[in-house]
């Protein structure tokens, strides 16, 4: 279910202490009453900065094709890909992150001090704990606030902002930085064709504040954890040894079919949310997977292909930093331009899927 009747004005009013505990509340004496501090009503958010981060070594397919048995013709064809970016040895997500954060700190005009919320959406952490987050935390020389990350793979920035902005509209936390960061390039078997040619690393961020006028208009995430075994890592430490394939195994046709059916059903979900048609849309910047997927998608919703961001050329797949980072190219090239509405969209390994409506 989406929260898009969360930020209709009026239709909450208790404040973040949810229903139950203000009916506690109200049946208490007026003297106990007045010492009870509630959260500000519901607000909206927005997003007031954008950055990104590519790692400096480019993977080419020319490159690939002297190393496994591909060629450029098939992985331009089937995906669109015709490069990547690949992170440096001890280059961390974190790392990337700090970077891309720096850039959407700046251009949002925000310093550590402003902060007060931080959400790293990665499926490839420096490390089991401390979380990505609370590292970029300390690197950013952010000193309050919550730092947590998310899984969703390749929908985690989805799943990252949508979380961000609810905890903004209950007015919990009024500055959040969100953050979509990967070295997938570690997770591939490099002799494996079949994955290999797909994926890339960097990290897309932006900053979420608290406005009184609506900047997130919709969202809805979704999960369907039967499919899991269709894209996965299914491996793990365990007492001290690797457990499992530490590699990426994905049966590509199923993911495709999947992502395709999932991401035009949730792109209607959002729409109908709105009340919003696809024609009213100024852009649709869609996970960059492969560019048959992406064309699908804005056939089915009715995009023309001209209001698609596609970073997938260049990028290939770069898990949940894809759609912060096509995002931050669009907005820096000056195609996004404020108050025009831009559809977010992600899929990945759960599987999840989900999109995210805003006005930017
Ligand atoms: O974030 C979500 C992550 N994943 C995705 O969105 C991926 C969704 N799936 C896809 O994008 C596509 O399924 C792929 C691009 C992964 C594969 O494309 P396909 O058209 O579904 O190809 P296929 O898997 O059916 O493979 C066709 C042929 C096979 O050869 P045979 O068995 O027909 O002889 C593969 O072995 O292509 C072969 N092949 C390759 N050939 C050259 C697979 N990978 C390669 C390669 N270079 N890199």
């Amino acid at each position: 279910m989406g929260f898009s009747a969360l930020l209709r004005p009026g239709t909450i009013s208790e404040g973040w202490h949810g229903p139950l505990k203000i009916s506690r509340l109200l049946s208490t004496r007026k003297r106990r009453r007045r010492q009870v501090k509630l959260a500000p009503a519901m607000a909206y958010s927005r997003i007031i900065g954008t950055g990104s981060y590519l790692p400096e070594r480019v993977v080419t397919n020319r490159d690939l094709e002297s190393k496994i048995d591909t060629t450029d013709e098939w992985i331009v064809s089937r995906t669109g890909i015709e490069a990547r970016h690949v992170a440096a040895d001890g280059e961390m997500t974190s790392d990337l992150a700090y970077q891309a954060s720096l850039k959407a700190m700046e251009s949002a005009g925000v310093g550590p001090d402003d902060i007060d919320l931080i959400i790293v959406a990665t499926t490839t952490p420096d490390m089991i704990f401390p979380s990505t987050a609370c590292l970029l935390q300390s690197k950013l020389g952010v000193r309050r606030g919550a730092a947590f990350d998310v899984q969703a793979v390749c929908t985690g920035f989805m799943y990252a902002l949508s979380t961000a902005n609810l905890y903004i509209a209950s007015g919990a936390h009024k500055c959040a930085l969100v953050v979509g960061a990967e070295v997938f390039s570690r997770l591939l078997d490099w002799n494996d064709r079949r994955t290999c040619v797909l994926f890339g690393d960097g990290a897309g961020a932006v900053v979420l504040k608290q406005s009184e006028t609506p900047g997130i208009l919709t969202s809805n995430l979704h999960a369907d954890g039967s499919l899991s075994g269709i894209l996965r890592v299914d491996g793990g430490i365990s007492h001290g040894k690797i457990r499992g394939n530490p590699y990426l195994e994905m049966d590509g046709q199923a993911v495709y079919r999947t992502a395709v059916r999932a991401l035009d059903d949730s792109a209607q979900e959002a729409l109908t949310a709105t009340g919003l048609t696809a024609a009213q849309l100024d852009w649709f910047v869609p996970h960059q997977a492969n560019i048959r997927i992406i064309n699908s998608i804005a056939d089915k919703v009715g995009v023309p292909r001209e209001r698609v961001v596609t970073t997938v050329a260049r990028h290939g797949n770069t898990s949940a930093a894809s759609v912060p980072l096509a995002l931050d190219a669009a907005v820096r090239d000056q195609r996004i331009k404020r108050d025009q509405l831009v559809m977010l969209q992600g899929v990945g390994g759960g599987m999840t899927w989900g999109t995210i409506l805003l006005r930017y």
